[in-house]
């Protein structure tokens, strides 16, 4: 991945919530000077305010496990009070709670994700990739990002949640909305998508219900009980809405930026040919090497330091996932794209705190599943075209990545 970084740039003027610091992926360089000069840096922003920027891994893995000091939930997680959605609506969502309230709803939430709930995905997953890769073989050429990635975790998505696959374009609709609002600079963009998808899930319920289908997510939420809570039909919703937004797009730039670092190192590309019991390992590597969550907010709730700078309350820190994924306190030569790297304690998911994300047994399979179906069946993979990016600091993504190959092995 390229940087857009001089190396003579005065750090003091940068302010990384601009978007065309991003214009050709996340600036490593510049994380890579900011590690080493100023880990600990105030950024202050044209239309938000300022904060913290923290580079180094140390600092965010500090600050995710102190829920205590750093909320989620006062300010909420973006650097604007209102992204996304307004604050007072979206502080439902588990992403936006604190303990205690955090760790009472992630219990219940967490029941639908356990090791042994995700293990039994794998034969639904496979059919669904094949699908997908049925659909695109035969012409030897595609949009990697638009054919494969975007398909996949939406018809997973689909499948988990017991949802009709007629309707996996509204799911593709909301999730770019959601996605666009968190780009915007007016804030509140995406109240009407979340009232289209309350509606939306309200419908599902009754259907299921009325159906006795007992084995969706919606339906196995609606039975869980933990310490003698359940969850309302609203705080279903709103999970739903977290799991279109932080399940989607994050397993689809991951897929794409995967195969395209993997197409711009072709050597490691025949390791995963070679040896598909690399893919487990190589699955790790991309997601560090992609980190795609650039980052996520905390607010200071009282005076603090971090490494010896104060941090007043009320303060917001940015925790740049991107830049503690490359951070060369952890990992030896971090800027080099290895499928065979032993370390594997990168920040994709989060700083390894309590939001540690939920999905990522669900999105490592995925990854998994999606490299070893495409490194056997497509072969001599080439890059057929310009690659597009999304243009943003919080997301790393593709919107095109035009490929050609030769079909291989048939399914079966
Ligand atoms: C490669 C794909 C994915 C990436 C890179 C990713 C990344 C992240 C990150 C960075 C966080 C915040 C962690 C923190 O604040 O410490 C998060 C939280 C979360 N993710 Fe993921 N995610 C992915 C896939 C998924 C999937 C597939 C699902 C579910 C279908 C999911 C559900 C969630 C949920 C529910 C949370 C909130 C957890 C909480 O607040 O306790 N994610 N994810």
């Amino acid at each position: 991945m390229t940087s857009t970084t001089a190396p003579a740039v005065d750090l003091t003027e940068v302010d990384l919530t601009d978007p065309s610091w991003f214009r050709d992926g996340p600036p490593h360089e510049l994380f890579a000077r900011m590690r080493a000069e100023t880990p600990i840096r105030w950024n202050e922003t044209e239309h938000f305010g300022g904060f913290w920027s923290l580079t180094r891994a140390a600092e965010i893995a500090a600050v995710s496990r102190d829920t205590a000091t750093f909320s989620s939930h006062a300010e909420g997680v973006f650097v604007q009070r209102d992204q996304v959605a307004p604050l007072d609506l979206v502080r439902a969502v588990l992403l936006y709670k604190d303990p205690p309230e955090h760790t009472k709803y992630r219990k219940i939430l967490q029941s639908a994700f356990v090791p042994a709930t995700v293990a039994k995905m794998e034969d639904d997953i496979r059919a669904v990739v094949t699908r997908v890769l049925d659909d695109v073989i035969e012409q030897g050429a595609c949009d990697w990002t638009q054919d494969v990635a975007v398909r996949v975790p939406l018809l997973v998505l689909a499948e988990l949640m017991g949802i009709p696959e007629d309707d996996v374009p509204r799911l593709y609709e909301w999730t770019e909305q959601i996605e666009a609002a968190q780009r915007a600079i007016e804030p509140a963009q995406a109240v009407e998508t979340f009232m289209a998808m309350a509606m939306y899930l309200h419908e599902q319920v009754e259907r299921q219900a009325a159906e006795g289908n007992s084995d969706s997510l919606v339906m196995r939420l609606r039975a869980a009980e933990v310490d003698g809570e359940t969850l309302a039909d609203p705080e279903i919703m709103t999970f739903f809405a977290l799991l279109v937004f932080a399940g989607n797009d994050t397993t689809r730039n991951t897929t794409s930026g995967g195969l395209l670092a993997l197409l711009e190192h072709p050597e490691q590309l025949e390791k995963l040919r070679a040896d598909p019991a690399v893919i487990p390992q190589a699955v790790e590597e991309i997601l560090r090497w992609t980190s795609v969550v650039n980052y996520f907010v905390r607010t200071a709730t009282t005076d603090t330091e971090l490494a010896g700078q104060p941090i007043a309350a009320g303060e917001k820190v940015m925790l740049w996932y991107a830049s503690g994924s490359r951070d060369e306190a952890k990992y030896a030569d971090p800027q080099t794209f290895d499928v065979t790297r032993s370390e594997h304690d990168h920040m994709a998911f989060g700083g390894g705190g309590r939001h540690f994300c939920l999905g990522a047994g669900l999105a490592r399979l995925e990854l998994r599943i999606i490299f070893e179906e495409t490194t056997r069946r497509l072969h001599e993979i080439e890059q057929a075209g310009e690659v597009q990016r999304l243009q943003s600091s919080w997301a790393n993504g593709l919107t095109s990545l035009p490929i050609r190959f030769r079909a291989g092995a048939r399914v079966g």
